[in-house]
């Protein structure tokens, strides 16, 4: 593991088509920033990837829609386009972290989690899960869809002001806040 970074930086990468996943990462953005400030956190459009910020951060945080059972394409193309920096090691020893958003309430978050995981594995980076407890099932309740491999939450067909409900959106601040700590801490 590298040195505990003394001024840590967090990029989140996420796709969105219809702005739903798009809403969670600025959620989870907003989390980290409340630990790390508002310039060492920053919630990243896969079209637009800042790869300077991206090499130089502490802990990559990727997220995608969920798209037939899967990241979607673009978001696949983003993980290819990585290769020359897995042939290289350059993410190694950095932090890793997942969120999958889709509008089915389980609609297969789990194998786009297993995804960004396994992707995060093969760069040889560091795999920090969701260790919350869900409070319950309802749309205020915190982790109500009892994801532990990352942020699991779900969008319904209206605009992103109004969903994902209160509670993914919360969690989503739970989890940046949690990640902010894990990279300052270890
Ligand atoms: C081509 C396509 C495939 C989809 N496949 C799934 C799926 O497998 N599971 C699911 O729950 N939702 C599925 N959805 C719904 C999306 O996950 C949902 O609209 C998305 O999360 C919205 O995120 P966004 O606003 O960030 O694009 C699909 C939507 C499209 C357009």
């Amino acid at each position: 593991m590298t040195d505990k970074p003394s001024d840590p930086t967090i990029a989140i990468i996420y796709h969105s088509n219809y702005g739903h996943t798009r809403h969670v990462a600025l959620a989870i953005a907003k989390g980290a920033q409340k630990v790390l400030g508002e310039t060492n956190v920053r919630a990243i459009d896969i079209h637009e990837v800042d790869w300077d910020f991206v090499d130089a951060a502490d802990m990559i945080v990727l997220g995608s829609a969920v798209y037939m059972g899967s990241v979607t394409a673009e978001f696949k193309a983003f993980m290819d386009e990585t290769s020359q920096r897995w042939y290289h090691r350059k993410w190694e020893g950095k932090w890793a972290a997942g969120f999958a958003n889709s509008g089915g309430l389980s609609g297969d978050k789990l194998a786009v989690l297993q995804q960004i995981c396994l992707f995060a594995m093969q760069h040889g980076m560091y795999w920090t899960g969701l260790p919350l407890m869900p409070t319950g099932h309802s749309d205020t309740d915190l982790n109500r869809l009892s994801g532990f491999l990352g942020l699991m939450t779900q969008s319904l067909d209206a605009p992103p002001e109004e969903t994902p409900c209160q509670g993914d959106i919360e969690t989503a601040i739970w989890f940046g806040e949690y990640l902010a700590d894990t990279v300052l801490k270890h």
